[in-house]
Order: structure tokens, then C-alpha cells, then sequence
């Protein structure tokens, strides 16, 4: 059988923010797409033998000094090429057309109308609503090139060389403003590529599972299991693929949420039967964080205890070969981006920074999938939605929701209250795509109140729920005002020592969606 995602589409980035976007609507078709920089090494880009490359978009103008260009041996390999807005207007100059900055720039919706007929826009519209978002405009389209739409404001809106295979188009036929922009993918990639929709979910993880077997053999494997769906789903794979020889390493740090330790034994160990060493560092992880209340202090305590725990297990187990992480697809292109981004606004861990004495060869297994993909494999290999449905949880846990003194006493205060919040929001069905993120967190003040007619003096408790597709931005949800009312009087009734819940009404920027 051959790998899923052999004979799919490659796509060059020349930076635009939609470029994440164009893999992912072709995925959605079946196909296997990867993103590259524009001048990533043509063994790198050919190395899943695609059937036809993608040129995204970029805020770049062509014929400034240092735009980023078509790679020649893109160029002149006879795969189908599809340039979209900047990878058209690259496109143009690259094969000797003509491309200028136009008087109208164009932004936002508009019309375009077929012209001549091609099998980039067969059995569409005559005329089709697009997305443009523009500046420069083609002038003169290359030798052998014919106009296939055209716009109010440009006579090239989609151009073509329909015996070489190359196309372009000025709009974004990513987006979903661009009502037949799938149809338009689809075209370029099963009729123009020829590609077959070979990408799924069970295709992958049987591929998965035999490249572990070919790279692990008889060696054994070793992974740290927060519960996350990230590594849930690593373990699983890896799991179904070596069995025995898989550790998992699960470090309770007294951080975790309402029943979360003993849900992972049990998902883990007992219906997975997973080869599962749970710590128990409630202890280490309270007396480092005594007196603690400087969040990155805090954060850099954990990310280390952390670390050391993880270690001290790793060599109880003797010589292992391998260590499995729960890199996702989107970790990969954020730390290619955020090596140029210089600030850290909160410095966030994993298992990276292990001590000399313990070196591994990493395993990856989900690098290359969305979160919604992993999701569908960890169901795929049978993981209950309880964790392929799980919220992301920070790596430092409840310590950054607990502000001030960090005693159990409080974890276990703000642990009832998280969890009535998720119980109400779970009925209502609010908890998947509704509220990308909801959390209760325990304030460092405490408020009068009045309780059968005697004056208390306890704890605030704030609620955090926020709507967002990437986590860079959020804004809070807007939950019903009767929700709201019944998560509030359930934890001043349930939960011991709150008198007061409040509602947290800020977006990301200016707060971020964690309090520290
Ligand atoms: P912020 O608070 O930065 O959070 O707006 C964005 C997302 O990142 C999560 N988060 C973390 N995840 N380790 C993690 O693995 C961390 O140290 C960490 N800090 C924040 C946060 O829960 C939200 O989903």
C-alpha cells in the first residue's frame, strides 16, 4: 500500500495568512497537502512525490528587489501549478508576463465572469461572487496564457497556459467567501493533477503504524502522557503499533482538574491497557510552588520539576531508545514562525530541555496533522470523546489559575468550582465548538458577603470562557445570562469558603486567556 500522502499537493508559501487555510481545504478533499517555504530544497518539497504545487498568496509586491520568486525547478518539472494572488502574480513575471500595482486595489468581495473555458472553472458559474485582497494586478499575462475570468477591476481575475497546466487566480479560493472556491480546488486537484483522495483517517493510521513499526523494531519507546488529546492520541498510535514496548509516563502534579489523574489510569491503563507509570508529585510540586506568586517564576518552577520527575523515571527504566512527543502540525509551522518573533509573553514547556544523561531519538507521529485530524484518529483508535474532545489545558495547570497562595486547600476549591462550570456548560453542549476554552480561576482577594444573615468573608471565584479558531485572538463568549446565573449560584451553594463569581468580559488582545 502506498503512503496516503504520496501524489498530494505541495504548496509554496510566499506568506500569506491564508496559506495554513489552502492545506487545509485540500485535506478536507482527501488529499494530502504540506506547506513549504518558498525556498525550501526541491528534494524537501518533492519528497512525498506530489502531483501539482499550490503558490500562496503574500504581502509582497513582485517586483520589488527582494520578493521572493518561483523556484525554477518548480517551474519546468511539468506538474501542475496553481498560483493564487501573489503566487499568480509570480507566476507572470516569472514566465514574462507583465504584473503593476493597480489603480483600484481591490479587497473584499467581489464578481468575476468566465471568459474562455478551462477545466480550472468547469461546471461552474458563468459568474461567481470571490475574495480578493489585492494590490497589484496582472498587465500583460505570459506567452501562451489566456484570461479564464475577469473582474470589474482587472480583465485577469483567472488566467491559464492550459497545455503546460498552469494556472492562476487573483481572488482566494481558500476562503469561504469564495462561494465555489472548493469546486475550484477540487478542479485543480482531480482533474487538472489527477490526484487521488487517498488522505483519511484510516489510511493514515495504518501508514502510521507501520512507519513506527519499521523505525522502532524491538526498541522500546518512552512518553510523557499529560491526558492532553496531543498525547493521548501519540500514545494510542504508538500503542496499537508496538504495544509492551511503549512506557508512559503520566505525572500527577496536584494541578490537574477534577478526576483528571484517575480518568487517565483508567482510560490509559485500564481500557487501553497501556503500559502506565503514574507518579504521584502532589507533594514536590506544593512545596516548590509555597510562597510562589510571580507567574513565570511559577511557570519556570514547574516546567522543572516537571522535567526532573519525568527524568528520574526515565532511568528507574534503564536504557530506552526512543521518546514520543505529541508535536502537532501546527507546532511545527508556529516554531518555523516564532523563531523570527522575539518576544515571549509567556514562556510555555514540554519534555524538550531533558538533562544530558538522557538522550533520545525523537518520534513524532502526529507532526503532520491538524487538531482536527488528530482528533479523528484518537476516535479512530477508539478514544473516548472525554479526551478527544478535551479543552487545551496549560502545561502548568491549575497553578496559573490559582492566584495567591497555591495550597491544596484552594486547588480544591477552584477544582469544584471548574468543575460545576464545565458540568453546565457540557449540558448545554457548549463544550466543543461553542467555547473554544472555559475555565474558572480563584483570585488573590477575598470579598464580603452575606450568608443567612451572617457577614462572610471568602474567596472570588472569576469564570473564562472564550471563542476562538487559533488561540492567538479570542474574544469572551457571550454564555446566556441564565447560564451564567446557574454556574454562579451552584458554586456559592456547593463549593465551601466563595461568596462571589464573576464573569471575565475581556478579549485577547489586550488580556491574554489565561490570568497568568
Ligand atoms: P494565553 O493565556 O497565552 O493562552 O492567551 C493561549 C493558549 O495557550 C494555553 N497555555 C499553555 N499551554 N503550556 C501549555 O501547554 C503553557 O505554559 C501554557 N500557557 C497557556 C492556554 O490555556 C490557551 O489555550
Amino acid at each position: 500500500m502506498t503512503d496516503p500522502r504520496h501524489g498530494g499537493i505541495a504548496i509554496i508559501d510566499f506568506g500569506s495568512q491564508y496559506t495554513q487555510l489552502i492545506a487545509r481545504r485540500i485535506r478536507e478533499q482527501n488529499v494530502y497537502a504540506e506547506v513549504f517555504p518558498h525556498d525550501a530544497p526541491p528534494d524537501a518539497i518533492n519528497y512525498h512525490h506530489p502531483c501539482g504545487y499550490i503558490l500562496s498568496g503574500g504581502p509582497n509586491s513582485i517586483y520589488e528587489a527582494d520578493a521572493p520568486q518561483v523556484p525554477s525547478h518548480i517551474l519546468y518539472n511539468d506538474r501542475p501549478i496553481l498560483g493564487i494572488c501573489y503566487g499568480m502574480q509570480a507566476l507572470t513575471h516569472a514566465l514574462g508576463g507583465r504584473v503593476a500595482a493597480s489603480q483600484a486595489r481591490e479587497y473584499g468581495a467581489a464578481l468575476i465572469k468566465q471568459r474562455d473555458r478551462s477545466d480550472l472553472l468547469s461546471n461552474l458559474p458563468d459568474v461567481m461572487r470571490v475574495w480578493m485582497s489585492h494590490g497589484d494586478r496582472i498587465e500583460q499575462p505570459p506567452e501562451g496564457f489566456v484570461s479564464l475570468a475577469q473582474s470589474d477591476n482587472s480583465p485577469y481575475a483567472a488566467v491559464g497556459d492550459t497545455t503546460r497546466h498552469i494556472y492562476g487566480v487573483q481572488f482566494h479560493p481558500e476562503v469561504a467567501h469564495t462561494n465555489e472556491g472548493t469546486a475550484i480546488l477540487r478542479n485543480f486537484l482531480f482533474v487538472i493533477c489527477g490526484c487521488q483522495p487517498r488522505w483519511s483517517t484510516a489510511a493514515f493510521i495504518d501508514d502510521a503504524i507501520r512507519s513506527i513499526q519499521a523505525r522502532v523494531g524491538d526498541e522500546r519507546v518512552l512518553l510523557a502522557l499529560s491526558g492532553g488529546v496531543d498525547s493521548a492520541v501519540t500514545g494510542a498510535l504508538i500503542h496499537r503499533a508496538i504495544g509492551e514496548q511503549l512506557t508512559a509516563i503520566f505525572v500527577n502534579t496536584g494541578l490537574l482538574r477534577k478526576n483528571e489523574p484517575e480518568q487517565v489510569v483508567r482510560v490509559f491503563r485500564d481500557e487501553q491497557g497501556m503500559n502506565l507509570i503514574a507518579v504521584d508529585a502532589t507533594e514536590d510540586f506544593l512545596d516548590a510552588l509555597r510562597d510562589q506568586y510571580e507567574p513565570e517564576t511559577k511557570r519556570k518552577i514547574i516546567g522543572g520539576l516537571f522535567i526532573d520527575v519525568f527524568a528520574q523515571q526515565a532511568r528507574q527504566l534503564g536504557d530506552i531508545r526512543f521518546l514520543a512527543q505529541g508535536t502537532i502540525y501546527p507546532d511545527v509551522i508556529e516554531s518555523a514562525a516564532s523563531s523570527k518573533t522575539a518576544k515571549t509573553i509567556k514562556s510555555h514547556h514540554n519534555v524538550g530541555g531533558l538533562p544530558d544523561d538522557l538522550r533520545f531519538e525523537l518520534i513524532e507521529p502526529l507532526r503532520d496533522l491538524f487538531k482536527d485530524e488528530v482528533r479523528r484518529v484518537g476516535s479512530g483508535l477508539g478514544l473516548p470523546d472525554r479526551i478527544v474532545w478535551r479543552q487545551p489545558f496549560p502545561g502548568p495547570g491549575l497553578a496559573i489559575r490559582c492566584l495567591g497562595d497555591i495550597r491544596w486547600e484552594r486547588l480544591e476549591t477552584l477544582r469544584e468550582a471548574d468543575a460545576i462550570f464545565l458540568d453546565e456548560l457540557a449540558r448545554e453542549n457548549l463544550l466543543r465548538d461553542d467555547t473554544a476554552q472555559a475555565f474558572a480561576v480563584l483570585l488573590p482577594v477575598r470579598s464580603v458577603g452575606v450568608m443567612g444573615d451572617n457577614r462572610t468573608y471568602e474567596e472570588v471565584v472569576a469564570l473564562r470562557a472564550v471563542t476562538t479558531d487559533d488561540f492567538m485572538t479570542a474574544d469572551w463568549a457571550r454564555l446566556s445570562y441564565d447560564l451564567l446565573a446557574r454556574v454562579s449560584n451552584r458554586i456559592v451553594n456547593e463549593v465551601p469558603g466563595v461568596n462571589r463569581v464573576v464573569y471575565d468580559i475581556s478579549s485577547k488582545p489586550p488580556a491574554t486567556i489565561e490570568w497568568e
